[in-house]
């Protein structure tokens, strides 16, 4: 039977830890000059992206090219899609030219696990809509792993989300992953930017950005999503940045060397001042990295059937 991964939701905690190990050792192949590991000979790993991608589609065409997997990508915009092609025969197409592993990026939540049940490709959620990015959390999860050194530290760990949480699926994938592992979320940002019912996921939900970032472990600046805002949310950038945006007074307010994330890309100056950007209690450079070998990692389970 195949894998896919298609969400955090429902992923056991050991199942969890399993893939941050095995990224832990993808990370010891990615430090070394010669970058290149037998583990998806002859397989192929197609990106297919509905929506645009800096670091999440080039970390899956180089973590599949460092396994000797044959890779390649097809946006939408330079796609049969243009001529009005269906997600389900464009993925059906991809699926029958012998792709093993389809990664998937899509506006609509629920995308991949439609496409999922049609395919004989293993499809990987590269974020779908507004719901889940499973592989970013656990690349923050890897990022948070090595900064703690223990799965034991996780428990009780405050992790403060602050800023567009309606809009993110990051947010989600990372509630689920980190509560399984026992972490304390607390998710901040304008009430109007909080999505209904988010405290039933078991957060803290608080408009008080100071109050969600004392005495935290971890501070995660969310982007604000401008392409997905149709009907303004909040009143300007500058003025969220004042209220909500985090500057070295408010990161000051979590514990002494605490941990400052944000999954890119960062809007500067609005969810995060650029001197936290650049200063030295930023692990931003280190997420990109982990996220290299967090695909390795789940690439690798998933074609051995192991991820779950
Ligand atoms: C995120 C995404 O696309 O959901 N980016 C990413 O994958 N690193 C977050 C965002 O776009 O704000």
């Amino acid at each position: 039977m195949k894998q896919d991964l298609l969400g955090l939701k429902g992923m056991s905690a050991d199942n969890i830890k399993n893939i941050l190990d095995t990224a832990k050792t993808m990370k010891l192949i990615l430090a070394q000059p010669n970058k290149k590991t037998p583990h998806l000979q002859g397989r192929t790993v197609v990106n297919l992206f509905y929506e645009n991608s800096t670091r999440t589609r080039m970390s899956f065409e180089l973590a599949a090219k460092y396994m000797s997997a044959n890779a390649a990508n097809i946006t939408a915009s330079g796609s049969s899609v243009q001529k009005g092609e269906t997600l389900i025969d464009t993925a059906k197409t991809l699926n029958a030219m012998g792709t093993d592993i389809l990664v998937m990026r899509h506006s609509m939540s629920g995308a991949p696990n439609v496409i999922a049940p049609l395919v004989s490709a293993s499809v990987i959620n590269a974020g779908d809509g507004m719901n889940e990015h499973p592989t970013q959390a656990l690349l923050d999860m890897l990022t948070m792993y090595e900064h703690l050194g223990s799965f034991e530290s996780f428990n009780g760990l405050k992790v403060a989300i602050i800023g567009d949480a309606y809009h993110s699926r990051v947010v989600r994938s990372n509630i689920y992953g980190l509560n399984t592992m026992g972490a304390d979320v607390h998710v901040a940002g304008p009430a109007t930017l909080m999505p209904q019912q988010i405290e039933e996921l078991g957060v803290t939900v608080t408009s008080d950005v100071d109050s969600a970032i004392k005495d935290a472990d971890v501070v995660m600046g969310l982007r604000i999503q401008l392409e997905r805002q149709k009907k303004g949310l909040f009143p300007s950038v500058r003025e969220y940045h004042r209220f909500f945006g985090i500057n070295e007074d408010r990161l000051a307010l979590a514990k002494k060397g605490a941990l400052l994330m944000h999954p890119g890309p960062v809007n500067r100056g609005v969810e995060l001042s650029s001197s936290v950007i650049d200063g030295e209690q930023s692990v931003i450079d280190e997420q990109v990295t982990s996220g290299v070998a967090i695909r390795m990692a789940v690439m690798y389970l998933l074609s051995r059937g192991g991820l779950n």
